[in-house]
């Protein structure tokens, strides 16, 4: 590992834009981008495809030795090398992450690939316990908020766009049951890290995210 390298810590609720911001901050530094919370949907849509419940065991140890997730070039993520991003993304694994992420032997698995990613490059990460858990000596730290109907009515419009037949009230719920599910986990809750710098997203632009963020790393880009 180089010294120079550094992490951007990225959390925050569910639909605050964290994945859209980071993906540009990514690209305006020339850094790796890593979506922790994709890697937690494709362990789901593993283990609800195998049929398995969310409890720990030998079943769902071996689904995850067996398991190798890894990313292509636009960031979608592998399924022992298939990309199943429109799956990880729809409703049925949003409805059912939260229970099979609140696992501590998925976590442990998902927190020791993150970090060894983290390590070798600089990187952003987006996700709910970055900041707390898997890097708390980032040298950078955000935590987004947005309000909640806001957050709604944008995930609404890309699922709609990507053709999902929901309604907004689904997906409002969505966003409500898993930040209440994500928050009051035992294992690495979702939780603003004590010296993260809280971002509200309700009424800015993703431009103006991006600039807020790049504004505390110092960069001109
Ligand atoms: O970021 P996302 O909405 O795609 O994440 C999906 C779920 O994964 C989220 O509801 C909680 C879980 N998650 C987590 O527990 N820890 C992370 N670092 C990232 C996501």
């Amino acid at each position: 590992s180089n010294s120079e390298n550094f992490v951007i810590a990225l959390d925050g609720g569910s639909g605050t834009g964290k994945s859209t911001t980071a993906k540009i901050i990514a690209k305006k530094l020339g850094i790796t981008y890593l979506d922790t919370g994709a890697m937690y949907r494709a362990v789901t849509l593993a283990a609800l495809e195998k049929g398995l419940p969310a409890e720990e065991g030998a079943a769902m140890d071996e689904l995850l030795s067996n398991l190798t997730l890894g990313f292509d070039s636009e960031n979608h993520v592998l399924i022992n090398g298939v990309s199943r991003e429109s799956e990880i993304r729809g409703m049925k694994v949003s409805s059912n992450v939260s229970i099979y992420c609140a696992l501590p032997s998925v976590r442990a698995a998902m927190t020791k690939q993150q970090r060894e990613i983290g390590k070798k490059q600089s990187c952003i990460l987006d996700g709910r316990d970055i900041g707390t858990v898997v890097f708390p000596d980032a040298k950078y730290k955000f935590f987004m908020v947005t309000d909640v109907k806001v957050r709604a009515e944008r995930r609404y419009k890309e699922l709609l766009e990507k053709g999902e037949k929901v309604t907004l009230e689904e997906v409002l719920n969505n966003l409500v049951e898993r930040d209440r599910l994500d928050s009051s986990r035992a294992t690495a809750p979702l939780k603003k890290a004590d010296d993260a710098i809280e971002i509200d997203t309700t009424h800015i632009s993703i431009e103006q995210q991006v600039q807020k963020i790049l504004d505390y790393v110092g960069v001109v880009a």
